[in-house]
């Protein structure tokens, strides 16, 4: 049941333009828009898009690619992002969606390394025994440093304490330098976009951010 959704979702996902179905047709779209010192972003595990979308829109000169494992999520950003575009009558021309688990980046974005690499509101896992499979863990970060550029930065966004600390000791081990820390990020004046995570959840508290190179 759950295959033939995903198969059905994907079939639908493929009539999007916004859709990148293989990193071969990624690597043809980043060399034809990465040219005249374009940037690109990448928002890991974006949920229903809400954020990567507004981060496209304001900054229509660089190139943005949102990923997301779970395919069903994916076909909800998409459309999320079509009645978007209808609502500000645009297009937006430098936004690409990708389904992949984030332990295969490296593997995807091949020789194209990014400016920068947004972590939101990543699942907390609390339990010990599924650290591994936190977006914080050392083999996921050791995927991320290898499609930074050398100046790239990392964000990283939560609203669970736990995780917080847990990104915090992780980062430090692997040799991350910390470039800004925030342990209530709406209480100070720096820009912010807000992800769909964030507007539900920072009402029972501190949003947490780290941002690091
Ligand atoms: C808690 S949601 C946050 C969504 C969004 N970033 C926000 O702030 O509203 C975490 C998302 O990360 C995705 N995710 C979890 N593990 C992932 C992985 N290994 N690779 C890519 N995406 C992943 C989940 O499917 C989920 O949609």
């Amino acid at each position: 049941m759950r295959a033939r959704f995903n198969k059905e979702a994907i079939d639908k996902l493929k009539e999007n333009e916004k859709y990148i179905a293989s990193k071969e047709i990624l690597h043809k779209i980043l060399k034809e828009k990465l040219k005249d010192g374009k940037k690109l972003f990448i928002e890991i595990g974006m949920g229903k898009g809400e954020f990567i979308s507004n981060m496209s829109y304001n900054d229509r000169d660089n190139i943005y690619i949102g990923v997301e494992l779970c395919i069903p999520v994916l076909a909800l950003a998409i459309k999320k992002i079509n009645r978007f575009e209808e609502e500000k009558n645009i297009k937006l021309d430098n936004l690409f969606l990708m389904s992949f688990d984030a332990l295969n980046v490296g593997e995807m974005l091949g020789e194209f390394k990014v400016d920068k690499i947004y972590l939101n509101f990543s699942d907390p896992w609390p339990k010990k025994k599924h650290a591994k499979r936190r977006l914080t863990n050392e083999k996921f970060l050791n995927e991320y440093r290898k499609i930074m550029k050398d100046d790239a930065t990392l964000e990283f966004k939560t609203d669970n304490r736990g995780l917080f600390e847990y990104s915090l000791v992780s980062m430090q081990n692997f040799g991350f330098k910390f470039i800004e820390v925030y342990l209530d990020l709406h209480k100070t004046d720096i820009p912010n976009v807000v992800t769909e995570y964030e507007e539900k959840f920072s009402r029972f508290g501190p949003i947490y951010k780290l941002v690091v190179k």
